[in-house]
């Protein structure tokens, strides 16, 4: 959901009005080094007096949990400037950036709830806010239980299994198709389409990925529009059919519909795949804590949460200031771009204590993996459930969970997950 380019850090005259002279820590967010512990960069970066400046996103990265915080329930930190630009500017932007010949993919994927603020958004979002609140998702809690167990059970007998595509990518597509009412079957489409979508807003962008990320938003809106009128013939008890009644009574556009379809399907799809790779990382680093959790399954919860702050999978958003503003008492002029490093939020010592240490019974944990303010994350209850299902499975079934290698982590500022995980298990 967010574009990146590969770069260093500068200090722009331009944005902020009185920049101290400090030391840049050297911040490449692309690298091998950032992939493998991106750990003792954002403490870098807290340790500074004052935000640093990104010149390749040209954007001021927020490391600190207390001015993440701030940022996020501040009305006037808003994730779209498009508003408050005249369109001819936004078209001159979209060509210089490439989207002029995606029409599919600027219809449906660059506009949604996520990228728009105030009025439009608020609609946008209590349209659907119910259908992703405890007693909504408690609804579907049996069908994703019963999936997970019949994708281990496939397992069983593998004393060998690659964590990610064996297993882990099964499940996010099913359980946001069963939220959803897509039909099984076609669950498994939701991940291609999803990851071919993301792939664009990618680090090595590339016309090919371009063409492929507009060729099959394509194929994802004709599917949904097949979808939709299924649904208006025979309405069944999901989000589709709430979705299409909500269009049909003149409450949601056409377009609108697509876009929180497509929106859904790709901000709870990446995500969840992540966090359950590092969750099981992060509990096989932690063999104490993995015990700990074994002997005590009341602490799942707590325990998820853990998982979502140690390696939160989306690490990276950003807001734009509306308004002239002052962030750590730094003063910046209206339009500036922060980028809130979610990640080391999550890693403050002022807020955590020892914060690199995995405690499966932390609380509080206040951590920032789900944002905050207007756009905190919708997925909340789905994605904790996801993960409290797959673990309480996993660990029943399992006695022993090894890992047989080091895995490798994704480049990237906006996401943080294993690319494979490699490990060994035995039934007792
Ligand atoms: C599994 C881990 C997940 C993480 C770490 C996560 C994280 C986030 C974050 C940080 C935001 C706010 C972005 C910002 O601050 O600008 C967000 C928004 C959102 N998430 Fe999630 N998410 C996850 C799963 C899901 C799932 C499973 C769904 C749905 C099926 C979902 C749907 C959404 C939607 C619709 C928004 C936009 C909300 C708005 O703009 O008001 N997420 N998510």
């Amino acid at each position: 959901m967010n574009s990146e380019r590969n770069g260093i850090l500068g200090v722009s005259g331009l944005q902020a009005m009185n920049t101290l002279r400090t030391t840049p820590v050297e911040f490449a967010p692309l690298s091998q080094e950032f992939a493998r512990d991106p750990y003792p960069i954002y403490a870098a970066l807290r340790g500074q007096p004052q935000l640093q400046y990104f010149a390749a996103y040209d954007m001021w990265l927020v490391p600190w949990h207390k001015d993440v915080s701030t940022i996020l329930s501040n009305p006037d930190m808003v994730r779209s400037l498009d508003h408050q630009i005249p369109a001819e500017e936004i078209a001159a932007r979209q060509v210089k950036d490439n989207w002029h010949d995606m029409p599919y993919h600027s219809r449906f994927v660059q506009f949604s709830m996520l990228d728009s603020d105030g009025a439009t958004h608020d609609r946008l979002r209590s349209l659907i806010a119910t259908y992703f609140g405890p007693s909504a998702i408690h609804r579907i809690e049996a069908s994703v239980r019963a999936f997970v167990d019949q994708q281990l059970g496939e397992l069983a007998d593998a004393n060998r299994i690659e964590f990610v595509e064996d297993f882990a990518a099964h499940i996010p597509g099913r359980a946001i198709g069963a939220l959803m009412g897509v039909p099984a079957e076609d669950c498994a489409l939701l991940r291609a389409w999803s990851e071919r979508i993301v792939q664009f807003f990618d680090i090595d962008r590339s016309d090919e990925k371009k063409e492929l990320a507009e060729r099959t938003t394509r194929d994802f809106y004709l599917y949904l529009k097949q979808l939709e009128s299924e649904r208006r013939r025979q309405p069944a008890d999901d989000l589709l059919s709430r979705l299409v009644g909500l269009q049909d009574r003149g409450l949601l556009t056409e377009d609108e519909f697509i876009s929180t379809c497509m929106l859904i399907v790709m901000a709870g799809h990446g995500s969840t795949l992540d966090v359950l790779a590092s969750g099981l990382h992060t509990l096989l680093r932690f063999p104490g804590e993995m015990n700990r959790l074994r002997a005590d399954p009341g602490l799942m919860g707590t325990a998820v949460q853990e998982m979502f702050r140690f390696e939160s999978p989306l690490p990276f958003f950003h807001r734009y200031a509306r308004q002239d503003a002052s962030v750590h008492g730094q003063e910046f002029r209206c339009g500036t771009r922060f980028g809130l490093l979610y990640g080391s939020a999550n890693r403050d010592p002022t807020i955590f204590a020892e914060p690199d240490t995995f405690d499966v019974a932390r609380r509080p944990n206040r951590h920032k993996a789900f944002g905050g303010g207007a756009h905190f994350c919708l997925g909340n209850h789905l994605a904790r459930l996801n993960m409290d299902i797959v673990f309480t499975s996993l660990l029943q079934r399992f006695e022993t969970i090894d890992l047989v290698s080091d895995p490798e982590y994704k480049r990237g500022l906006s996401v943080r997950g294993p690319k494979t995980l490699e490990i060994s298990c035995s039934i007792g």
